[in-house]
């Protein structure tokens, strides 16, 4: 798929001047909602996506608002198609300066003694090692520059398990943990690195269940939610705005909640 590019919007004092933001699982969703959230904050934003058709409406509507965008079709857990998703975001907008690991996958659920091995494979595939490969790619160019923000999209889940969906709980607690290493790791130079930590949102990341199912998952997750309702995916993008800009000055490692009151910790 091409490149696409958009105008150029004005910076601000909150980000660095040439703030560029890689959001991964930009082309719906919650990853749709921070590259939203991140260009209305002056960053010019890189949307990596499998899904081109669903990429290229996001990248049309981003431009429309007036965003610098440039959209580009990776599958993360390629790290080639990474490496050259990354060249041709920084030819197109500068170097990134934020990187949002986004894209994840529910995979299957079903009782966790009778999951098959691959899996639990897959969803650490896209969940764990697509959001370490991307900050292999991403955050070297943000060491050497002094400057840089990481936000790593986990769960609730990842703290508090979920029962019949082992592989994908599992797979966040992993990511809570690549980001309380990594910003020890990099805590000196200038990159930090946090996590944030929903309950659920009404997306299409169960759009694989049928109706009947769904339903009964969405009230499942609900009943565990004190406040009673989803999470909106704007909701979430403004804390990982903040997550990525100057204004979050003396936290990295962290782990940041929004689920309406059901995590505990
Ligand atoms: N929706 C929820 O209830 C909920 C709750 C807590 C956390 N989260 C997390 O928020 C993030 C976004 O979730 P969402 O609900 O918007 O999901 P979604 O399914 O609506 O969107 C995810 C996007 O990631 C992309 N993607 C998946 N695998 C990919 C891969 N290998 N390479 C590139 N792109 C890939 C998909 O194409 C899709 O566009 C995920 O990390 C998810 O785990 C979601």
């Amino acid at each position: 798929m091409s490149a696409t590019t958009g105008t150029t919007m004005s910076t601000t004092s909150h980000n660095t001047p040439a703030a560029v933001a890689v959001i991964t699982g930009a082309a719906r969703g919650i990853g749709l909602a921070i590259a939203e959230r991140l260009a209305a904050e002056h960053h010019a934003v890189a949307l990596w996506d499998r899904d081109a058709a669903a990429l290229d409406a996001a990248a049309q509507r981003l431009r429309e608002a007036g965003a610098r965008v440039h959209a580009i079709p990776v599958d993360i857990t390629v790290r080639a198609q990474v490496q050259q998703a990354f060249e041709q975001s920084a030819a197109a907008l500068g170097t990134p300066t934020a990187l949002v690991n986004n894209a994840a996958i529910l995979g299957r659920s079903g009782p966790t003694l009778d999951a098959a091995l691959d899996d639990w494979k897959r969803a650490f595939d896209v969940n764990v090692f697509g959001a370490l490969t991307c900050a292999q790619v991403v955050v070297p160019p943000m060491v050497a520059a002094g400057w840089g923000r990481v936000v790593n999209v986990a769960s609730v889940a990842g703290k508090d398990g979920n029962a019949f969906a082992g592989a994908y709980a599992a797979s966040k607690a992993a990511l809570i943990s690549l980001t309380k290493s990594l910003g020890k790791e990099l805590a000196e130079q200038g990159v930090l690195v946090n996590c944030i930590t929903p309950s659920a949102a009404d997306t299409e990341i169960f759009g694989m269940y049928g109706e009947e199912e769904r339903e009964a998952l969405r009230a499942r997750l609900l009943a565990r939610v004190p406040m009673k309702r989803f999470v909106r995916v704007e909701e979430v993008a403004e804390m990982a705005a903040w997550l990525c800009s100057a204004r979050c000055s003396f936290s990295t490692g962290a782990v940041f909640d929004i689920s309406g009151g059901r995590a505990v910790y």
